[in-house]
């Protein structure tokens, strides 16, 4: 076995998933649970509680990624419990749709914040000192076609909103340089660090929203659990050579 590879088999290896409580989250974590991890839920909604109880996750804490110190303290908690981290997914994320000439500050920040910002500390936290000092780990990220192709979603030509918004396309975009650049510092460190850009998935977020999925290559919205499938090949052994990169799970939506 290779320093890339994931933690023995034997011994379950220990996740923590940001926004979790519903949607891709949920489903990751269901898949990571389903392949014998023990899985740590986080998310600001109260739901995440039960969320947790319902798909057996390990446990669950209520933070606001945006709350850098506070995040920072659940990874380290979670570390600290189990005496290790294998794998961090960063997948907590909100989607302003304002127009650009409705943009607001406050929408602005809060995209930034919790798509962008909180990806970056939390990957801090789980590689130092954790997966630095073990000499494995997987940071997986979940970006957004988005931040490929500026945006997706309905397009209003009198430019009103719909399409997802500027804060969250350019917050996605650099989810996907910041996973490139943390992959260059953690690769010798027998740590991994990957992007994931899914295009239109039917989760909440998405909900009601019309994507012209129709002229995708795969012509139907994504699931969730296509989405928690990537992640499963990012989390495991079979992925060991693959770091910095963004896997697009979006039916060639961005060929359309
Ligand atoms: N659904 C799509 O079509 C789609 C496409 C591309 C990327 N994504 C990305 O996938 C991820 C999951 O999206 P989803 O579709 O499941 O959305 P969702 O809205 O269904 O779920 C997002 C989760 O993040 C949590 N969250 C939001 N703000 C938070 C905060 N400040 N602190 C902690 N938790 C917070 C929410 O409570 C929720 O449980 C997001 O990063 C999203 O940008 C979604």
């Amino acid at each position: 076995m290779n320093a890339l590879s994931a933690a023995p088999k034997a011994q379950p290896r220990v996740a923590l998933v940001t926004g979790s409580a519903q949607g891709i989250g949920e489903a990751i974590a269901q898949r990571l649970i389903a392949d014998g991890d023990l899985v740590v839920l986080l998310d600001i909604a109260p739901a995440v509680k039960d969320t947790a109880a319902r798909i057996g996750a390990t446990d669950s804490v209520r933070v606001d990624v945006r709350d850098i110190p506070a995040l920072q303290q659940a990874v380290h908690d979670v570390a600290n419990r189990f005496g290790r981290l294998d794998i961090l997914v960063n997948c907590a994320g909100t989607c302003g749709r304002e127009s650009f000439e409705d943009l607001s500050p406050a929408t602005w920040q809060r995209d930034i914040d919790t798509n962008l910002t909180a990806m970056a500390f939390a990957c801090q936290a789980a590689v130092f000192p954790h997966m630095k000092a073990q000499g494995s780990g997987r940071l997986i990220n979940i970006a957004s076609v988005s931040g490929k192709v500026g945006g997706i979603g309905p397009v209003d030509p009198s430019g009103g909103g719909g399409r997802s918004g500027a804060a969250y396309a350019s917050a996605k975009a650099g989810a996907i340089n910041l996973t490139r650049w943390i992959a260059r510092q953690v690769g010798g460190w027998g740590i991994t660090a990957n992007a994931v850009a899914p295009g239109p998935i039917a989760s909440p977020m998405a909900a009601g929203g019309e994507y012209g999925v129709s002229r995708s290559p795969i012509p139907r919205m994504g699931e969730p659990a296509e989405v928690a499938a990537a992640v499963a090949y990012l989390a495991g052994p079979d992925s060991s050579y693959t770091t910095g990169t963004c896997l697009h799970v979006d039916g060639g939506y961005v060929l359309a």
